[in-house]
């Protein structure tokens, strides 16, 4: 049965190669003082920064900047933002980059006015803000973790070794508008568009391999995975393609704007141990998951049957005709394993930096979920972190 829920996103979208004009018209809602956060300076070398610093200052904003926010960003850094948003007396927060500094973003904008530590309140007690929040918009230049249309921030603890995700609850957190240009994510580098890819993917697995009843969230799930498979292909032999990439910064956006999540439990097993590894590695977010998936499906397979076959066969096309059901799912995760490989992801967390003796650590940081097929004890994560290897 599909469960009780409510629906609310407002985030306003604007979509395509003209959407960065948009930004003149979202800048006027906002008050004077803005704070530019970006990361490494990818932005810089593809001339997205000067776009956006031009608009800022024909709208007579006063600007002070966050530069250098790190894939995967840290706590150090958030302590570092918190301050520089504080003494500009920021009205706003503007994300110009990927997950990370869109994330980075919603955490500062939760800690600004917040006495409590953050770490302590949002990512260990998973607590709601109790002080105003600022607004945040984005301009996306990395597909992949939905960050542009919803509530969620993950922040690196280095000192402690963890990775942790908060999804708040309000959804004055989600960035009030975002600006979807697919040719802002054009000068990704290839490694980066596919794990981009794969988080996609595994974004809409996390949350179809759940329950056993008959959801319409699974029939719009099962579009966006042939979606994802068909950009996926076409933008892996030419990165150009305007239609393909267009299509994949679109299915990132709804494979985690919790729209295909309603009515159902949901897993996130596969990004709770890619979060661990990523604490232990700093790999690559959408690498670690690829890395720790093909063992936790193939560890899970017995108990949710029914939908990995169905997974075979509305995904991935597998012929059902004299084949028992093992066989039709199997068939289905091999022919998943041959487009990871035709991709180029990762395939083992070995690969990403992770090494048998820290197998024990990320399994002890490994958060444990229910919602899924499966609820796993910490003896069921270390043979599939080791499995993983
Ligand atoms: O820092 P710069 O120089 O900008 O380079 C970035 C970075 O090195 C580069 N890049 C981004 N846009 C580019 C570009 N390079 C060239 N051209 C462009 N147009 O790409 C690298 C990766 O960027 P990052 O933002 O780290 O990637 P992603 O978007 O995958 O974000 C990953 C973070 O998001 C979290 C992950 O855990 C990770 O910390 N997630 C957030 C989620 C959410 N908010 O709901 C859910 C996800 O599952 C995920 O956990
Ligand atoms: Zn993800």
């Amino acid at each position: 049965m599909l469960g009780n829920f409510s629906y609310c996103n407002p985030a306003k979208l604007y979509f395509g190669d003209q959407s960065l004009d948009y930004l003149n018209e979202e800048l006027p809602k906002y008050g004077k003082n803005v704070v530019l956060i970006y990361g490494g300076g990818s932005i810089k070398k593809n001339g997205i920064y000067d776009d956006v610093v031009k608009i800022l200052e024909a709208q007579g904003k006063n600007v002070a900047e966050i530069s250098g926010v790190m894939p995967n960003p840290t706590l150090a850094k958030l302590y570092e933002g918190i301050e520089i948003a504080r003494q500009h007396q920021a009205d706003f927060l503007l994300a110009v980059g990927g997950g990370s500094v869109c994330d980075y973003a919603k955490a500062v904008s939760v800690s600004v006015n917040c006495e409590e530590d953050p770490w302590q309140k949002y990512f260990l007690r998973f607590e709601e803000p109790s002080c105003e929040t600022l607004p945040v918009g984005c301009v996306l230049t990395m597909v992949g973790t939905g960050s542009e249309m919803n509530a969620g921030a993950v922040i690196t603890n280095q000192e402690t070794k963890q990775k942790i995700g908060h999804v708040f609850a309000d959804e004055k957190i989600i960035p009030r508008f975002a600006i979807l240009n697919p040719r802002c994510t054009m000068t990704l580098p290839h490694r980066q568009m596919v794990a981009g890819i794969y988080d996609i993917f595994n974004h809409i697995c996390e949350q179809y391999f759940s329950g056993t009843d008959d959801t319409t969230s699974d029939y719009i799930s099962e579009g966006l995975m042939r979606s994802v498979l068909h950009a996926s292909r076409i933008a892996n032999k030419n990165p150009q393609d305007y239609e393909a990439r267009s299509n994949l910064m679109w299915t990132a956006t709804w494979a985690l704007n919790t729209l295909i999540a309603k009515g159902k439990s949901t897993d996130w097993m596969v990004h709770m141990l890619g979060q661990s590894v990523g604490a232990y590695t700093n790999a690559t977010h959408g690498m670690t998951l690829a890395a720790v998936s093909l063992p936790y499906y193939r560890y899970i397979l017995p108990y949710g049957l029914p939908k990995f076959k169905r997974f075979a066969i509305e995904v991935w096309k597998v012929r059902p005709e004299g084949k028992t059901d093992e066989a039709i799912a199997e068939e289905g995760l091999k022919a998943m394993e041959a487009w990871m490989k035709e991709l180029g992801l990762a395939m083992n967390i070995s690969e990403l930096g992770a090494t048998e003796d820290m197998i024990d650590g990320i399994a002890d940081g490994t958060f444990i979920l229910e919602g899924g097929y499966k609820v796993l004890d910490h003896e069921e994560i270390v043979t599939i972190l080791k499995e993983s290897l």
